[in-house]
């Protein structure tokens, strides 16, 4: 299994890192099969499992339940599980207790939590001094959609680059082993990469960040909305109700089930 000094010589080597999320056993069965280097299981579950209008409901018990079933599908990969929204904003031994839980319930290797101000850093600190590995989440963090008016991308003013950069380096020295960029200008993305050493990992960050993440639904074509930053690989929200449909159709047409899928047929 791959482990957080993998990716630490991957971008030492100049070897792009691929990560995408998974929520349950068959995406995380064939993301494993495909051979990405890492799995997260996203937040952005509330969205794509679960059908909420963004993540701020999910909770700490949704991603244990989710987590255990991508552990299930996926026993050799390296899994990042999300904190979800007020798991980690209330107290140190509450950001603890829940990392932990994500830890030894779910049979994660690490988690991410969003944010880089100077209580975020507190959190990513007190995980850590548990032993429990940490990822970063800076630019047009999802949980943060209420302060920022909406899914807009941050970092497009001088100033709030150079904060965003910033937060990038105070997140590196906390002791974070890697950082999601969200919904940035490409030369932000660029400017942290080259002044991190800990590898990041870009999701409409533009194409210098170390790696890329992209939400398992939107690389086969089945979310509701597609951003600007999705290379959609398939269709299959186009395929699966056509497909739906043809065994509605063979049900009330007789024409299923046939005798190869009867157990002792009658002969008439
Ligand atoms: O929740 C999620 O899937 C994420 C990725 C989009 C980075 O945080």
């Amino acid at each position: 299994m791959n482990s957080i000094r993998t990716f630490r010589k991957m971008k030492h080597k100049n070897e792009k890192i691929v990560m995408l999320t998974a929520y349950d056993y068959p995406s995380a069965k064939y993301v494993e099969m495909a051979g990405v280097d890492l799995i997260l299981v996203g937040d952005s579950l509330g969205m794509v499992i679960l059908g909420y209008e963004n993540t701020l409901n999910v909770t700490v018990s949704d991603m244990v339940h989710h987590a255990k079933a991508v552990r299930n599908g996926a026993k050799d990969s390296f899994i990042i599980v999300d904190m979800p929204y007020m798991s980690y904003h209330v107290s140190n031994e509450e950001t603890k207790r829940n990392a932990a839980k994500l830890i030894r319930e779910a049979d994660a290797n690490a988690v991410k939590l969003e944010g880089g101000k100077p209580s975020r850093i507190e959190a990513i600190k007190a995980i850590i001094d548990c032993e429990i590995p940490v990822v970063g989440h800076l630019g047009l963090t999802p949980q943060s959609i209420y302060q920022f008016g909406g899914y807009v991308v941050q970092g497009k003013k001088e100033a709030d680059q150079e904060k965003i950069l910033e937060q990038a380096k105070a997140i590196e020295q906390a002791g974070a082993f890697m950082i999601v960029l969200e919904g940035i200008p490409e030369k932000l993305g660029k400017e942290i990469t080259e002044n991190l050493s800990i590898p990041t990992i870009g999701i409409g960050a533009g194409r210098f960040t170390d790696g890329q993440v992209l939400v398992y639904h939107d690389v086969l074509g089945m979310a509701d909305f597609s951003p600007k930053f999705v290379k959609k690989y398939m269709n299959l929200s186009d395929k699966i109700p056509a497909n739906l449909q043809k065994f509605i159709n063979d049900v009330k047409e007789g024409e299923f089930p046939k005798k190869e899928q009867i157990y002792a047929p009658m002969d008439k």
